[in-house]
């Protein structure tokens, strides 16, 4: 049963897409299964660029079945621009499977994301502003919509009223605002049902007979696991679970299925929005990390915030998503340091902590105690093997193992499919 769960390990944008993409000639089947379009997901093929915000990296590996799990929230109108923009570009995508039980975007829960963040001034999370956050509280307060109910018009007519009774008395009450129309909301809505039919589908059905027929399945994670709602820098977070047990509630598929568990590693620490980040660097390194890395948020075109490496997070991730391996990407960005300072524990409050704390008050306090480790200055972007790499470069990769827990069993040296030195096989 191959099964793999593929998932950021910091605060997302480590690379995920590309690695997705390059496991995808191998895979049948690539599955989202939480998140929506607040990710941005980059793939290079060749001279070609793609930024994937909803469909699953494997839809440009043409073997493979891309899925839509019932865990993701769909915006259907971005979900269609995406599709079609693929098949201008001669993608096909006619395979893509999408579950009934995925919770969409509705346009009023683009606005009240909005909204909210403008109300929240100061102490706002910095969100993608694409409605995930009010979609996934619709979703447990049991007023979202959900993809099936596209086809019932009666059903999805007194969803949308049951959710807008609501809203709309907070919109016009709290935030003075207009109220918003059921029937145009419905309207909009049943105008992607048409185009939507063709690929919804019962997708844990699917995934889990693909498994008892010994397929191939890789779940693709959104975000990050210091973005998780449960597990990360909360209030500072997404709404879903992007950490390995959210592959089994978002797909639907039992823990015992799961064969491994790969995390993706930035070399460096990048974070978009607000929130603690305790290796965050305000100078000249942060300013190259961000330039070299091209570390330009690709959903909201957002600058990122650059920091060193976080060995204590790294430890952190190893442990609540129980990694068996990582994928260190972008160890290319590090070339031409004399130094580079590798975060091995925190300082709080006078003591050194070696794990990362619970408690957001002593987060907010931790201050990174570094250790330098010897830089490299030959380009390693053509290397195909670990011998390869310049005596530093490959302390600095044996370090980060050591300090995170679990091996390093491929390197990013490149944002292209063959940039990439494999050490153990995936598969
Ligand atoms: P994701 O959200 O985790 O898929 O990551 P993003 O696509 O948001 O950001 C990662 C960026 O780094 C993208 O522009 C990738 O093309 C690029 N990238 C991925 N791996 C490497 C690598 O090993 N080296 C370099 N230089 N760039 C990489
Ligand atoms: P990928 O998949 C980095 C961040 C936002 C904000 C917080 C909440 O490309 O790694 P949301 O819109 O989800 O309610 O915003 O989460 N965020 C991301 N940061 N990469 C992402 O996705 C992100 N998706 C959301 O910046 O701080
Ligand atoms: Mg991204």
């Amino acid at each position: 049963m191959p099964a793999l769960v593929l998932l950021g390990a910091q605060w997302g944008d480590e690379g995920k897409g590309k690695a997705t993409d390059l496991l995808g000639g191998s895979v049948d089947y690539v599955v989202r299964y939480q998140g929506g379009n607040n990710a941005g997901h980059t793939v290079v093929v060749g001279d070609q660029k793609y930024a994937l915000h909803l469909l699953p990296s494997g839809i440009l590996s043409p073997g493979c079945t891309p899925v839509i799990g019932n865990g993701v929230v769909v915006d259907p109108s971005v979900l269609l621009s995406e599709l079609s923009g693929l098949n201008e570009r001669g993608v096909d995508t006619s395979k893509l499977l999408l579950s009934g039980n995925a919770h969409i975007i509705t346009p009023y829960n683009v606005t009240v994301d909005k909204v909210t963040e403008r109300f929240l001034g100061k102490r706002k999370i910095g969100t993608t502003g694409r409605g995930i956050g009010p979609t996934y509280a619709d979703k447990i307060n049991r007023v979202g919509i959900r993809v099936q109910d596209l086809y019932d018009e009666s059903i999805l007519t007194q969803k949308v009223e049951a959710a807008l009774d609501v809203k709309n008395q907070i919109l016009t009450k709290l935030y003075n605002r207009r109220a918003m129309a059921v029937d145009q909301a419905v309207e909009e809505l049943l105008g992607y049902a048409d185009k939507l039919a063709p690929y919804v589908a019962d997708t844990v059905l699917v995934i889990n007979q693909a498994l008892e027929e010994n397929k191939v399945v890789l779940f693709e994670g959104g975000q990050g696991t210091l973005l998780d709602i449960d597990h990360g820098t909360y209030p500072f977070v997404t709404s879903s679970n992007p950490t390995a047990g959210g592959a089994c509630t978002g797909a639907g598929v039992g823990p015992t299925k799961i064969s491994r568990v790969i995390g993706i590693l930035k070399a460096y620490t990048t974070r978009v929005g607000a929130g603690p980040f305790p290796t965050e660097l305000f100078d000249e390194d942060g300013e190259a990390l961000r330039r070299i890395g091209g570390e330009r948020g690709v959903t909201t075109g957002r600058d990122r915030r650059c920091g060193w490496f976080d060995a204590v997070i790294a430890r952190y991730a190893t442990r609540v998503n129980g990694l068996t391996d990582f994928f260190l990407t972008k160890l290319d960005v590090l070339t031409g340091w004399e130094q580079i300072p590798v975060c091995v524990a925190y300082e709080i409050d006078g003591k050194r902590v070696e794990e990362l704390p619970y408690s957001q008050t002593d987060f907010h306090h931790a201050k990174p105690v570094y250790e330098m480790l010897p830089g490299w200055s030959e380009d390693i972007s053509k290397a195909k093997s670990f011998a390869d790499l310049p005596k530093n470069a490959q302390s600095y990769v044996k370090a980060l193992e050591e300090m995170s827990g679990a091996p390093i069993s491929a390197i990013g040296v490149g944002p292209g499919r063959d940039e990439t030195i494999e050490i153990n096989s995936f598969l």
